[in-house]
């Protein structure tokens, strides 16, 4: 059995109706579980020789008819060990979690197989989100599985052309606003008050962080119950720090690991409200109101689950820190050439931001690290093409391009 609970008053509501806040204080929710009849249920040990995914979880997930599981495969993702990124780096054991291996090349994926089945437990029609990219092509995907309605509302301007297509070509409404990422959630958090047919699927929606805490749960599956050192994660909203934290505390309650990583939260720092609040020690969170960076997806200046991610940092004494966009662009031809793992720029954030930190000393040199690469580079071809330099163009004459090839060192 599970309930909501807020995280500011802790006042309990069932699961029977839609609500995506506190009715009493507003705050955020949390779904808790009855932990003593999960340990229960998890005594038969079949599900741990399941391979990975996200349904391998579905004792975890607050799921109660699962034969309207929507699912396209997601989760059960690569952990790439990254030795010769690792030793340039400077790290003992460096891995890369490969969320762009996700059916949509994103992690969203996870939080949506789990919100559009909730969708269809409460009958709803159509789903609703706001999204600076990823969000939207992953709803669009799972609503158009599951035959329901899907409207995205998304920043007219700077939406990477990757993730605008999947939207598009999934079949979902798109209406482009005049602003930006924090613009379009304001609108569908009063829409989703407003309109009772509306399901909203954006990261405040804690059946959405659900899924998502998966991620944790196979990171400590796929070390075979050993959890890093530390592990990177870029934020924007903040929804996936928090459910990543969510996934290593419910893992260490239930006993499945005996230690629990420290959480890194990495900004750009144009878009940097919770690095600013944890470097300076705040316990809320100053909104930005023109965030800018390069990496589209964590271009957001008001994350709405800023409580949960200062929580994950504090509780877990990790930390934040920002990286600037040629840093990040570094980052991601980084892990490509030496690694051959391209991600998109938000995801490259994570692997500037170890770089900083480990030659701060604050990532010491014998740690074990896991960074997230939260979306696939493919998402967002206009980008790193803009930063790398424009090959000359040659006769088609063996001549020529041998000219160009030159001596090979
Ligand atoms: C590729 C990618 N990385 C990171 C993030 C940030 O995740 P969150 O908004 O949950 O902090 C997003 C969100 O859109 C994303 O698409």
């Amino acid at each position: 059995m599970f309930h909501l609970e807020c995280i500011g008053c802790h006042e309990k509501f069932g699961g029977e109706k839609v609500i995506y806040v506190c009715e009493r204080c507003g705050d955020l929710l949390d779904v808790k579980y009855d932990y003593l009849e999960l340990e229960s249920k998890l005594r038969s040990k079949e599900w741990e020789k399941q391979p990975l995914s996200v349904w391998k979880y579905k004792d975890f997930l607050p799921i109660l008819d699962l034969s309207k599981v929507v699912s396209l495969g997601e989760g059960g993702t690569r952990l790439y060990e990254c030795s010769r990124l690792g030793r340039r780096l400077g790290v003992k054991k460096l891995y890369v979690k490969n969320e762009g291996d996700n059916p949509t090349g994103s992690f969203k994926d996870r939080g949506m197989t789990v919100g559009v089945t909730k969708a269809l437990e409460y009958g709803r029609k159509a789903v609703l989100c706001a999204s600076t990219g990823n969000t939207s092509a992953s709803l669009a995907a799972y609503a158009a599985k599951a035959g329901l309605r899907c409207v995205v509302v998304v920043p007219s301007k700077k939406i990477a052309r990757g993730k605008l297509v999947q939207a598009v070509a999934y079949g979902a409404q798109l209406i482009p606003v005049k602003g930006g990422f924090d613009d379009a959630l304001k609108i569908v958090l009063k829409l989703s008050q407003a309109r009772k047919d509306l399901y909203l699927l954006n990261s405040i929606n804690p059946y959405r962080i659900e899924g998502q805490k998966t991620l944790a749960y196979e990171i400590a599956d796929g070390l075979r119950g050993r959890p890093p050192d530390k592990v990177f994660i870029p934020v924007g909203n903040a929804g996936n720090i928090s459910a990543l934290w969510k996934g290593f505390k419910e893992y260490r309650r239930l006993n499945l690991i005996d230690s629990l990583p420290q959480t890194i939260g990495i900004q750009a720092v144009g878009a940097a409200p919770i690095a600013e609040a944890v470097k300076s020690g705040s316990e809320t969170v100053k909104p930005k109101s023109h965030p800018e960076t390069v990496a589209t997806a964590i271009r957001i200046g008001s994350p709405v689950s800023w409580k949960k991610a200062l929580q994950a940092i504090w509780e877990s004494r990790g930390t934040a820190e920002t990286v600037t966009d040629g840093e990040i662009m570094e980052a991601q031809r980084m892990l490509a050439s030496q690694e051959g793992l391209f991600v998109e720029p938000a995801s490259a954030s994570t692997i500037a931001g170890l770089k900083k930190l480990v030659e701060e000393g604050v990532v010491g040199r014998d740690e074990e690290v896991v960074c997230i690469a939260t979306g696939h580079g493919l998402k967002d071809p206009d980008t790193p093409l803009k930063f790398s330099e424009k090959a000359e163009e040659v006769e088609a004459e063996v001549e020529a391009v041998e000219k160009a090839i030159g001596v090979l060192r």
